[in-house]
Parts: structure tokens; C-alpha cells; sequence
């Protein structure tokens, strides 16, 4: 039988504590909420009145179980109105000397019976256990931000944590409506060990000037589907929590170059910049606490008037490549509007690409998202060929053939003699540095690349990639031709994996070594991504789709390039590859997927 939990208590009603406080007064359980000092403790009644009143402003809750609610919570000042609570959950500022304090005063204040919980995000559990009598009552129970919508809760068990504490909190938890993973104290337990890596590196981009904060944001939402970028996602968090994550994971984990924080965030912190709570972090909000982004001196201006500067126009594009991104960035710019010539190495080629363009284009005419009239135009707009002196009167060529460095110079090299003065050459590489394609004609100011994702008629995002030669005029025209096709233009440096896959790969990389080191199983991690941060896939689920080899190809472009210790590819996601365990097209990567 597992032990009833009629009244909890938490300290500390900061962005995670107010929320916690949501969820049990939600699930009919007592609270007693308690802060330091008055205001502190006005600033938590005023987000959990905030947060209810949008929940039944949008329809989640009724006015009557919003007002029961708050009938259930308990406010206080001082841990002494704890004495009879079943259950404490601290959330305090992630300290260990203060919450090793507090943990010591709980133990004095709370029945002997009480469990007692610490939200913490990278602290051990363990050494915040030894500040009380009762360690093997003590517990890490990390939920996620913002903790009424995240379904995720990591259940953190130390050496000592009782059994039977272990499965009572396990028992809460599905009372909650949560999932738990229940994990062994490692700094960052699963989730934030594979998320503030990331994030880290996302502030470093920002900081070097790779690209704006918008650009990063916007890459990693339209690139993969995350709900949040990292830089909105670290002012959620809080930079000054972020900063204290980071600082503690870089101590206790191994001292991981890739978590010690990047400077600018302690300059930040310095400055009273702690992002949504403050007002003020990357971005600015409407006031202290909004979710709403206001402009600053810092958000670019309306896009129409940047886009025309110096965008040259563009009417007629030459595609180049017969495989799978050719074909859907043919179809992109024959959709939106522009004269396209295709170029492939032979008519049979053409023929194929031809095809695939038709039976995607019929597709959406079946899906009624496309008119048949505006199909046979996209169509009619494409010419098929197999000679590059078919594009000496194109506007802009992008070229899309195999991932190899000398066949694109070669191919570059060409387009400089066929191509007439001021168009733009454009390069779809995903891996290769830009300049040295651009390096192999004449011409490397109007070089450009424009990373489009698979499937390209889908996928909003194309990353614009500018080399130390290209001119402002060429990338004015990419982002202007990007604008012109419906996407999203990212701009970014010329450097390895550019943005999407710099941030990316590196995460999926550390969640492999997460599960060779047995941390955690496949399934958990999974769920622990998706339940705890709102990704639409985990790592593995991911890198069984994208491919085994194709993942560990990058990953290696970029420990090369960047000599990361920490981007070492996982030694498991070679020895899979060389098995031949590729993923979904091999029937088995990390998952066995010939039954499905
Ligand atoms: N922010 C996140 O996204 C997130 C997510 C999961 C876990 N956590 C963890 O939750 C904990 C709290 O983080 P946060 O982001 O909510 O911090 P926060 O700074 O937003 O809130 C901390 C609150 O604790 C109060 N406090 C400080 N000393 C106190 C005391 N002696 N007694 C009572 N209250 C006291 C402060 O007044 C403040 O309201 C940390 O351990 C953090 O690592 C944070």
C-alpha cells in the first residue's frame, strides 16, 4: 500500500515552486506554500494567480475547481508551518549551502515520517541527504519547467533512499498525471545533462556574433520542432539558474568543457538580466514575469525593408543535381513562381527528377492543397537539361549534388565560366565548409550557401550561410529569394554543421554515451526529451530516422573542425555503424524495427 499524501509542503515560490504548488493544489491535495519574507511570498500567490487565471481563460480549468485550488493552498513565511506536512519539496535557488540549511531545519521543524524532497536540477541529492537525520527519507523529485504543462518528473533516488520512499513517490507521481523516470544522482539526472550542453553552445553562437538570437531560436523551432529556441528557452529557465546548472554539471560531471559557462551569461547575471523573471534576459519582456516579447534595440527591423537591401532580383534559377534535395527545391521555387532550368548529368536523370516533381506535386493536388492549374503552371515553369551551358542566363543557381568536396569545385568552377556577372552561386552542402567551394571560382562574393532540410517542400527553414567573402548585397538576395519561397532564412557563419546540426548532433552524441554509460535506457531518455522538454522525438527515435552513419558523419565534421573532447562520437554509435545497424533503412539502429 502506498503511503496517502493529504498535505505537502514547498519552499520557495520562484518560477519552479509557484508552479509545483499548481500541480498538487490542482490534484486535490493540501498545501502549504511557504517563502522567505512577505514580498517573496506575494510574488508567489501573484504567479499562481496568474497561472490559474489563464488556465481558465483558455478554457483548462473551471472558475469553481480555480477557486477550490486556491482554497487548498496554504500560504506562509518560515519553514515552521511545515510541522505537519506528509511531504516537503524544496525549490529554492540552487545553492547547496542554502539548501543544505534548509534541508537541516526541515529535519528539525517536519514529523519524522515526512519525505523530504529537493527539486534540484544538478545539485547532489545525496549531500543535500546528509544535512538531515534521515537520509534515506530524502529525495530528488525534478520536475520540469513549467511544471503544470511538463508531464515529465525525474525521480532521483540516492544510495540510502529507502525502497519503500522510492515507490510512495513513484505512486504520487501517476497520482499527479506525471510520467517518472526514476534515475541514480548524477549532476543534470537525464534531461538537463543533455539539454545545457546545448544550451551553453547556443549562448556561445550568440555571443561569438555566429548569429542573432532570433536566428538561433528560429533554427532550432523550424529545424527540428522544438517548442522553444535555447536563448527564449534559457530566459524561461533563468539565467541566473541556468548559470548555477551549468557551473555545478561542469564541476561534478567531469568538468566537460562544454558546461562551464559561457561568460556572457555571468555578465548577464551580474547585471540583473535573469531573463522572463526580471523582464529582461536575450530578449525583453512586457514587464517582470510576461511571457510576452516586446522589441528592443536589438530586433531587426521590419523584414520587408532588410530584405530589399540590396537584394538583387531574381527571375530565373538553375538547379543542379539529380537526388533527393534537387527535386525538392526544384519543386519549391517551380511553386513559387520562378523560371527554373534543371540541370542532371544525363536525360535519364532529367526523366527520373522530372517525375518525382510530378507524383509530389499530384500529391498535393490529392492532399487539395494545391489546384490543378497551379500544378501544370509549376510545371511549365521547369525546363529539363543536361548541359550547365543551359544556366549562362539564370539569376541564381543552387546546387545540389553528391556531398563531395572536389566533384563541387569542379562543378563551381564550371558555372564560373558559363554563368553571366552578378548572379548568385549557391551551395546546399550540409557538412562542407562554403568558402572552399566559393574559393573555386572567381567570383566568391556572390557564393552563398543555402542549407534547405529534407523534405524541402516541407521543411520551413533554410540556413543561409555567408562565408568571410561573401557580400552583403549576395546575402541580402538569399534571405530576399528565401522570403520569396515561404521559408524562414537563418544567417549564420561558415562554420561546421552551421547552426541546426552544431546544436543538434553534439546532444544526440551525448545521449549515446548517456545510455552506454547505462545511466538510463533507451526508452527513458526518449520520454524523458519528449515529457520533459517537449520534443516531437528523443534522441534515439531520432538518430534511428536520420541514420546511424549519416549522424555519425557530422559528428565527426565537427570534432574535427571544432577538436571538442566532448564531441567525440560515443564509441556505441561507431561500433553500431560499423555493424551495419544504420537505423529505420537497416531495419535496426538503436531500435529493431523489422516488425513495424
Ligand atoms: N527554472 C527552471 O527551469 C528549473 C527547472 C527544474 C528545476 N529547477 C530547480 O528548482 C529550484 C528553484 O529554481 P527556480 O528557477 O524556481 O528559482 P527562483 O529563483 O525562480 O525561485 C527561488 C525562490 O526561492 C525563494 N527562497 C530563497 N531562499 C529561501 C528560503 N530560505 N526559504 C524559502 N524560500 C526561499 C526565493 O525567494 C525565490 O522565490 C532550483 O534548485 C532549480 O535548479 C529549476
Amino acid at each position: 500500500m502506498a503511503r496517502e499524501f493529504s498535505t505537502v509542503g514547498v519552499v520557495g515560490l520562484g518560477t519552479m515552486g509557484a508552479g509545483i504548488v499548481e500541480v498538487f493544489a490542482r490534484n486535490g491535495i493540501d498545501v502549504v506554500a511557504v517563502e522567505i519574507s512577505e514580498p517573496a511570498l506575494e510574488r508567489g500567490r501573484v504567479t499562481l494567480t496568474g497561472s490559474t487565471d489563464r488556465a481558465v481563460a483558455k478554457g483548462k480549468l473551471a472558475a469553481a475547481d480555480r477557486d477550490a485550488l486556491h482554497e487548498r493552498v496554504h500560504f506562509a513565511v518560515g519553514l515552521d508551518a511545515l510541522h505537519s506536512v506528509d511531504l516537503v519539496i524544496e525549490a529554492v535557488p540552487e545553492h547547496l549551502d542554502l539548501k543544505q540549511r534548509i534541508f537541516a531545519e526541515l529535519d528539525r521543524v517536519c514529523r519524522p515520517e515526512t519525505i523530504l524532497a529537493t527539486n534540484t536540477s544538478s545539485l547532489s541529492v545525496t549531500e543535500i541527504s546528509v544535512a538531515t537525520t534521515r537520509p534515506n527519507q530524502v529525495i530528488g523529485i525534478h520536475f520540469f519547467n513549467p511544471a503544470p504543462v511538463m508531464k515529465l518528473v525525474e525521480v532521483v533516488r540516492t544510495v540510502v533512499t529507502a525502497p519503500e520512499v522510492v515507490a510512495d513517490v513513484e505512486a504520487l507521481c501517476a497520482r499527479l498525471g506525471k510520467v517518472d523516470v526514476t534515475i541514480n544522482d548524477r549532476a543534470g539526472f537525464i534531461a538537463n545533462a543533455l539539454l545545457f550542453g546545448y544550451l551553453n553552445h547556443a549562448v556561445g553562437m550568440f555571443e561569438s556574433h555566429y548569429a542573432t538570437r532570433e536566428d538561433i531560436d528560429a533554427a532550432m523551432k523550424l529545424g527540428c520542432g522544438l517548442p522553444m529556441g535555447p536563448l527564449a528557452l534559457m530566459d524561461l529557465i533563468g539565467l541566473d539558474t541556468a548559470y548555477e546548472i551549468l557551473d555545478t554539471m561542469y564541476r561534478r560531471g567531469g568538468r566537460d568543457r562544454r558546461h562551464a559557462p559561457v561568460p556572457l551569461l555571468k555578465q548577464m547575471v551580474t547585471a540583473g538580466l535573469l531573463g522572463r523573471k526580471s523582464g529582461r534576459g536575450f530578449y525583453t519582456y512586457e514587464r517582470p514575469g510576461s511571457p510576452v516579447v516586446v522589441p528592443d534595440e536589438a530586433t531587426p527591423l521590419a523584414s520587408a525593408v532588410a530584405l530589399a537591401d540590396g537584394a538583387r532580383a531574381i527571375t530565373k534559377v538553375g538547379v543542379v543535381g539529380s537526388g533527393t534535395m534537387a527535386t525538392g527545391i526544384i519543386e519549391v521555387f517551380a511553386k513559387a513562381g520562378y523560371e527554373v532550368v534543371s540541370v542532371t548529368r544525363g536525360a535519364e536523370k532529367s526523366a527520373k527528377v522530372c517525375e518525382a516533381v510530378k507524383t509530389s506535386l499530384n500529391k498535393g493536388v490529392v492532399r487539395g492543397k494545391l489546384a490543378e492549374a497551379d500544378r501544370d503552371a509549376a510545371l511549365g515553369r521547369i525546363s529539363w537539361s543536361a548541359a550547365l551551358d543551359h544556366l549562362a542566363d539564370v539569376d541564381l543557381v543552387v546546387e545540389a549534388v553528391v556531398e563531395e568536396l572536389s566533384v563541387k569545385k569542379a562543378l563551381f568552377a564550371s558555372l564560373d565560366e558559363i554563368c553571366k556577372p552578378g548572379v548568385v552561386l549557391a551551395t546546399t552542402t550540409s557538412s562542407l565548409p562554403v568558402i572552399d567551394v566559393a574559393m573555386a571560382t572567381h567570383r566568391p562574393a556572390d557564393v552563398v550557401g543555402l542549407h534547405f532540410f529534407n523534405p524541402a517542400p516541407i521543411m520551413p527553414l533554410v540556413e543561409v550561410v555567408r562565408t568571410i567573402r561573401t557580400s552583403p548585397e549576395t546575402t541580402a538576395t538569399a534571405r530576399a529569394v528565401c522570403a520569396a519561397l515561404g521559408k524562414t532564412a537563418v544567417v549564420c557563419g561558415d562554420r561546421s554543421g552551421f547552426i541546426v546540426n552544431a546544436l543538434l548532433f553534439p546532444y544526440l552524441n551525448d545521449a549515446v554515451k548517456m545510455l552506454e554509460a547505462s545511466y538510463s535506457t533507451a526508452d527513458d531518455i526518449d520520454h524523458a526529451m519528449k515529457l520533459g522538454c517537449g520534443y516531437p522525438m528523443g534522441p534515439f527515435d531520432l538518430l534511428d530516422v536520420v541514420g546511424l552513419d549519416v549522424s555519425l558523419a557530422i559528428q565527426r565534421e565537427l570534432y574535427l573542425e571544432l577538436r571538442e573532447p566532448g564531441f567525440a562520437p560515443a564509441p556505441l554509435l561507431e561500433h553500431l555503424v560499423t555493424a551495419g545497424y544504420l537505423g529505420r533503412k537497416t531495419r535496426r539502429g538503436f531500435r529493431d524495427h523489422s516488425h513495424r
